[in-house]
């Protein structure tokens, strides 16, 4: 089985682009919950710009599911993963001025930087990955920090446009999770899954585990749209009659 993590970073989105407090990602981690989902993946950004403070430590305190929190791999999100003390935690690269995470992490030119972040985890059971590209020395390299567990960034399969690319990009994933798992890893992937591309990566039986948010997020407003027209429908002419 291919466990799978949700992403609602992007219920946050919607959210702060009012500043009030609907929709609340509090909501949205207890129909993950009710979902049998296996974990609550938050991205909490240096910006703020979605997931905020008050939601991780929210969710953690009411809803009974494993949190993966995302972190850029600083000194300041270190300390707030420890204080929340998630089941898993994944460094992330961090650009303020990107959309998204836009590649995976370059554990090979930060060796020094995360070394030091993981001795700071060394007292507590939260486990530690990377997301990476889908590339041998970066694999090499969270193997050298004792790292077990690493993401592999789906991006560029997600984006590819042609047959012959997307083909290429996904034997690149196939490959490195196989030489991963050779090497004791547990292997998980994630960005930009969709109900179209998601069948490949599910498929490699080396990855574990899955991450996927904007889409789910996304989607939703299309499988609930009918609903809640319906609903304010039925209020507003209750009111007539
Ligand atoms: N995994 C990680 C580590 C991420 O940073 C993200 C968001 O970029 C995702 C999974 C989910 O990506 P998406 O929102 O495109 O499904």
């Amino acid at each position: 089985m291919c466990k799978l993590g949700i992403n609602i970073d992007h219920v946050a989105t919607l959210r702060n682009a009012r500043g009030q407090s609907h929709p609340d990602p509090l909501e949205a981690a207890i129909i993950l919950k009710e979902c049998k989902v296996d974990s609550i993946t938050m991205h909490l950004r240096e910006d703020r710009r979605h997931i905020k403070d008050k939601d991780i430590f929210l969710i953690k305190d009411k809803v009974d599911l494993p949190i993966n929190l995302e972190i850029a791999p600083t000194e300041e999100m270190t300390k707030i993963a420890i204080d929340l003390n998630p089941r898993s935690v994944c460094f992330v690269p961090e650009k303020r001025m990107e959309i998204t995470t836009e590649g995976g992490l370059n554990v090979k030119s930060n060796m020094i930087k995360i070394e030091r972040l993981l001795n700071l985890f060394s007292s507590s059971k939260i486990k530690v990955a990377c997301f990476i590209e889908p590339d041998f020395n970066q694999i090499d390299s969270l193997k050298s920090l004792g790292i077990k567990i690493l993401e592999f960034h789906t991006g560029s399969y997600a984006d590819a446009k042609t047959t012959k690319i997307i083909e290429n990009k996904l034997s690149l994933i196939q490959e490195a999770a196989k030489y991963a798992t050779k090497l004791g890893f547990d292997c998980h992937a994630g960005h930009g899954l969709n109900y179209k591309n998601v069948f490949n990566i599910a498929s490699i039986k080396e990855i574990k585990e899955l991450n996927i948010g904007h889409f789910i997020i996304g989607e939703s407003i299309f499988s609930g749209l009918k609903n809640s027209i319906l609903k304010m429908k039925d209020i507003i002419n209750s009111a007539k009659k």
